[in-house]
């Protein structure tokens, strides 16, 4: 049977990355690009693939089931790759609801569709799910997060994407749905939204705006280039066995503070600036609510099981990405100023 792969959320930030990976690599499959275009959601970074025979872009929210329906019908979907999520902590703070729609609510939708669309040959289809790490909660110590780590969600980002989890799992239980499910760590590279600490920063310093450290900046995140995480999704749809859970990772801690200082350090030499200029624009403020110490993935049984493992190293993951956001002031711009939304209406008009 020819795939037709449904990845949702793929005008994000990752789902973008895995759209373009699946779509110049499996020229065999169609890869449907389902996205609601949220604030997050940027067609821009789709240019490459817009014109691709094996690709379409369906604008469409996963809390609509009929919408679902009508997409699982009318493009024979065989398999889902689904990263549509509320996706950034701090807007979990301030409106939790909204991640319970998207992420609860869609997920289960999304679910429900699948299984009816694939009622009676659901052995023969795939339904894999993409989530994050900070479903196990704050460590404390120097352990890390295994794929058997109990859950200890803390945010309400992270409880809505452990309770999507759950279902993914409860429906794999339950219906025997073909299910995997993946927990990654921070990811960072081109096309990341700059309300990210990442992003954020390298849009500041190139401004010469103050980069908000939150609390004293002791947190710590494992930090992953977003095409090794698409490389790990590709991996995983194609090897993971059915049911199991993997947790993919860089091995690359990192100090919130350590980090800004490197981008300060970087961007002064690459734009020409005095050394330690940047480093002035560093601002310590309020702590994130509830904010986790630390996150950090035992990417082992991926290595181990699958063969993978992460193909750059974090100082040159991070030149690129500043290189990537100079060269790009164009996708810079559009994204601050909200440009970037009218570019679905001159692709498809009122549709
Ligand atoms: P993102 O916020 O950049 O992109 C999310 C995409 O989903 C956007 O294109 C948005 O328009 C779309 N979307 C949101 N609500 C939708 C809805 N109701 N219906 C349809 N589309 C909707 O997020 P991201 O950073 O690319 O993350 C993608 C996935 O990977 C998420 O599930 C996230 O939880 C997970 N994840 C992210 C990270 C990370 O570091 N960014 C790490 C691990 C896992
Ligand atoms: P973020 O990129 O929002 O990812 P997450 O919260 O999912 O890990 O934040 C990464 C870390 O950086 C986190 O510890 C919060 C911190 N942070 C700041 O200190 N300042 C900022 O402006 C932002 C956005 C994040």
């Amino acid at each position: 049977m020819k795939k037709s792969i449904l990845i949702t959320g793929g005008a994000g930030f990752i789902g973008s990355h895995v759209v373009k990976l699946f779509v110049s690599k499996y020229p065999d499959y169609q890869i449907i690009n389902l996205d609601a275009l949220t604030y997050a959601g940027n067609l821009e970074n789709l240019k490459e693939v817009e014109g691709a025979p094996n690709y379409k872009f369906v604008k469409a929210d996963i809390k609509d089931a009929e919408a679902l329906k009508t997409i699982f019908e009318s493009h024979k979907i065989t398999d889902v790759i689904h990263l549509a999520a509320e996706s950034h902590v701090d807007r979990s703070i301030s409106d939790p609801l909204a991640f319970v729609m998207t992420n609860v609510i869609g997920t289960v939708n999304l679910l429900n569709v699948a299984k009816e669309f694939w009622k009676g040959e659901l052995d023969q289809h795939l339904f894999y799910h993409v989530s994050t790490d900070e479903v196990y909660g704050s460590l404390h110590d120097g352990s890390f997060f295994l794929e058997t780590t109990p859950y200890d969600p803390q945010s309400p980002y992270s409880a809505s994407k452990a309770s999507s989890d759950h279902f993914v799992r409860a429906y794999a239980n339950t219906y025997k749905m073909r299910t995997v499910v993946s927990n990654c760590s921070n990811n960072y590279g081109p096309n990341h939204f700059p309300e990210k600490l990442i992003p954020l920063c390298i849009h500041n310093i190139k401004n010469n705006k103050p980069l908000p450290v939150y609390g004293k900046g002791e947190n710590v995140r494992d930090w992953l280039f977003v095409k090794d995480h698409a490389r790990a999704i590709d991996t995983v749809f194609h090897q993971g066995k059915p049911g199991e859970t993997y947790n993919i990772g860089g091995f690359n801690e990192w100090k919130n503070i350590d980090i800004v200082r490197l981008l300060c350090q970087k961007m002064d030499e690459k734009l020409g600036r005095e050394e330690g200029s940047s480093e002035k624009l560093i601002t310590y403020v309020t702590d994130r609510a509830g904010h986790d110490l630390r996150y950090a993935i035992d990417a082992t049984k991926i290595q181990q099981e699958l063969g993978w493992e992460p193909s750059l190293q974090f100082e040159e993951g991070i030149e690129l990405t500043i290189d990537w956001y100079l060269a790009n002031q164009d996708w810079l711009d559009h994204v601050t100023s909200g440009a970037y939304q009218d570019y679905y209406s001159e692709l498809y008009g009122n549709r």
